[in-house]
């Protein structure tokens, strides 16, 4: 067993809540979406993530006596390079803008580095174990962990006032960190979808949307007959959490048009894909199909024929090519909170 000074415990300790809360805090900026509660979830994250470079200094002592010390040390570094590329990609996306090499933006980079951390993280603490002890909940820790959070939130005011004293394109980014593309030009909007999903080929005049309700015949219409109910023209921002998004006029009909208003159970849209989300019964009347986006019929890309148009959600709950609408006994919330298929 290593035999460590306090600070370095603590040190590593603090890395730890750091590392939990900014993968905690991630997911949750993912989640969010609506001006106050999206805002502080973003703050929160960035002060957090920027809490770990906040102790590099003290690490880096660690780090050199652990590379002294040990001999198999390639999966610390790996871990290491893997939460500085981590953090560099989220403070550039941040700050520099929706950078983009060969497809990949610097988002995407940001959000894989982080899950090939947890794996990593867990190697190097579970073979590094640092003991909790009742003493660290002491005035002075209190103290420390408060010129840390200090110090990190003072990085994040620097970072945002430097990003807008410099008109980078950070300044112009939501409350979500995404940033504004193709506003009012479909055309012009990313064709992005779940990492798991992949857009399908589907025969317009062979399509039918499933309308099952409970203790009633599934109903089946037709494309042509869609196309009749969708009477309702509705402005919704789509926010991808790939990063961007994009208000646009929707052309749809209301889920509680099909399905009525039953307050029971959920409400589950499913893809033609096998791509499902359920959601509270009572949002079916906030919740829409559309077969149009600015005027025109939705791209295979944009979920054409028809998709889910999810007003106040995240995109990965706005559902594409959507194949069955359904009442369903389950509740909403028994699901995995971001898509698994
Ligand atoms: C930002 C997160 C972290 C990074 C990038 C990181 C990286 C490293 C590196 C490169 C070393 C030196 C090589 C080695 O010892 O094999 C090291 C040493 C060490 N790390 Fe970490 N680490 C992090 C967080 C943690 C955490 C959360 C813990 C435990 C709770 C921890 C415990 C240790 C210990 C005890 C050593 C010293 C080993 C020795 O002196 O023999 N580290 N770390
Ligand atoms: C160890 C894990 C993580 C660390 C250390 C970390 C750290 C950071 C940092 C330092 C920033 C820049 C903040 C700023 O300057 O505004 C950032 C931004 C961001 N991160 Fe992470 N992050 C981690 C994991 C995640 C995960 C898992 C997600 C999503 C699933 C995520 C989503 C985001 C988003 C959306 C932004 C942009 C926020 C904005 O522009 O205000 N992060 N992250």
């Amino acid at each position: 067993m290593v035999v460590l000074s306090r600070p370095s415990r603590r040190t590593n300790l603090a890395l730890l809540l750091l590392l939990a809360g900014a993968f905690v805090t991630g997911w949750l900026a993912f989640g969010v979406e609506g001006a106050p509660a999206s805002r502080a979830v973003s703050v929160l994250h960035g002060v957090v993530g920027l809490g770990i470079l906040v102790l590099a200094p003290w690490k880096t002592v660690i780090v050199r006596r652990g590379l002294r010390r040990r001999r198999r040390h390639a999966l610390a570094v790996a871990f290491a390079v893997v939460v500085a590329v981590c953090l560099l990609a989220g403070v550039a996306h941040a700050t520099l803008g929706p950078l983009e090499v060969a497809g990949v933006s610097a988002l995407d980079v940001h959000v894989a580095s982080a899950v090939a951390a947890v794996p990593l993280a867990l190697l190097h603490v579970v073979r590094r174990p640092q003991r909790a002890r009742a003493s660290d909940l002491s005035r002075r820790t209190a103290l420390r962990a408060i010129a840390v959070g200090g110090a990190a939130a003072l990085g994040y005011g620097t970072l945002e006032s430097v990003t807008s004293v410099a008109r980078l394109p950070g300044a112009h980014r939501r409350a979500t960190g995404s940033y504004e593309v193709g506003s009012g030009a479909p055309s012009a909007m990313p064709v992005t979808q779940w990492f798991t999903d992949r857009v399908p080929r589907i025969d317009v005049g062979a399509y039918e949307l499933l309308v099952s309700r409970p203790d009633e015949p599934t109903l089946r219409i037709a494309y042509g007959e869609l196309l009749a109910m969708t009477g309702t023209t509705r402005s919704a921002v789509l926010d991808c959490t790939g990063g961007w998004w994009a208000e646009q006029t929707w052309r749809a009909v209301r889920l509680d048009t099909l399905l009525g208003t039953s307050g029971y159970g959920s409400i589950a849209v499913r893809s033609v894909t096998g791509y499902t989300r359920l959601f509270p019964a009572e949002d079916a009347s906030a919740l829409l199909l559309a077969t149009h986006v600015g005027g025109a019929p939705l791209s295979a890309g944009h979920g054409g024929p028809v998709r889910l148009v999810a007003p106040g959600r995240r995109g990965f709950w706005w559902v594409k090519w959507v194949e069955r609408v359904s009442v369903e006994p389950r509740p909403w919330w028994l699901q995995s909170p971001f898509p698994l298929q």
